[in-house]
């Protein structure tokens, strides 16, 4: 589904990803995993376009992407949820939602029903500036515009940081029910090891700039936490 191959990206001069290989395949939920600043952030700014790459490639479903802009890897069915959530403080709620879409140039009305039944606080607030939400529910609003415009990759940056338990429930929630769906594959960088675990059918662990263990979820043992991800 999608490949990184020898991934290298510098930003201002210092070198932050050092050959990154990562893959995610159809259908399944991958976590991407590490300590702070390891380059997890980097990574998926390169795979969605935002950042570019001084080396390597990055593989869609056999195509390469690597060379081109943000909008046409949208469109080729990659759907960005960043860290920090990033919605539009100064719009509504509603117009937050319809904003994914037409980027896409779809009409957001066929997905509206389903993202309202996965977080329903999104319909009562339609009206609502977006910047007047709480974290947890402008973080549904992020992934609610992210599922609109119907990706068949969705990469999440870290969506329980700084959120009340009961929406870090519902996020998990939905990201259970999407993979139970199987359409959709689904890059999550998690920093919580009971979340990442429950719902991850692979990991990857990075340091410094590179991937240094990965494998299915079982795998993924007290010894490699130890070793990568303990402060
Ligand atoms: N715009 C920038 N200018 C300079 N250095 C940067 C910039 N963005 C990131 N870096 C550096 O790149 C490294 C990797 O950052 P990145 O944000 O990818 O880490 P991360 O693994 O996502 O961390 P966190 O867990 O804190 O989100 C860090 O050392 C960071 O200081
Ligand atoms: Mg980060």
């Amino acid at each position: 589904m999608l490949a990184l191959e020898n991934i290298e990206v510098s930003i201002s001069g210092s070198q932050i990803l050092r050959g990154v290989n990562l893959g995610v395949s159809k259908g399944t939920v991958t976590c991407l995993m590490g300590r702070n600043g390891v380059g997890k952030t980097t990574t998926l700014k390169t795979i969605t376009g935002l950042l570019t790459q001084t080396r390597g490639h990055i593989l869609l479903e056999g195509k390469d992407i690597s060379n081109l802009p943000p909008e046409e890897r949208a469109r080729a069915g990659i759907g960005f949820v960043p860290q920090g959530r990033e919605i539009f403080p100064h719009l509504t709620v509603e117009e937050n939602l319809h904003i994914g879409c037409v980027a896409r140039g779809k009409s957001a009305a066929p997905g509206l029903e389903r993202v309202f039944a996965l977080f329903p606080v999104l319909k009562d607030f339609l009206p609502r500036k977006g910047g007047m939400l709480s974290g947890g529910q402008q973080q549904q609003l992020a992934i609610g515009r992210a599922l609109l415009t119907e990706p068949k990759l969705l990469i999440l940056d870290e969506p329980t940081e700084g959120i009340q338990p009961n929406v870090i429930d519902q996020i998990g929630d939905t990201i259970r029910l999407l993979r139970q769906e199987g359409k959709m594959s689904i890059l999550l960088v998690e920093q919580y090891l009971d979340f990442a675990k429950e719902l991850a059918d692979n990991f990857a662990i990075m340091d410094r700039g590179a991937i240094v263990a990965s494998g299915p979820v079982e795998s993924l043992t007290d010894a490699v936490i130890q070793a990568h991800l303990v402060v």
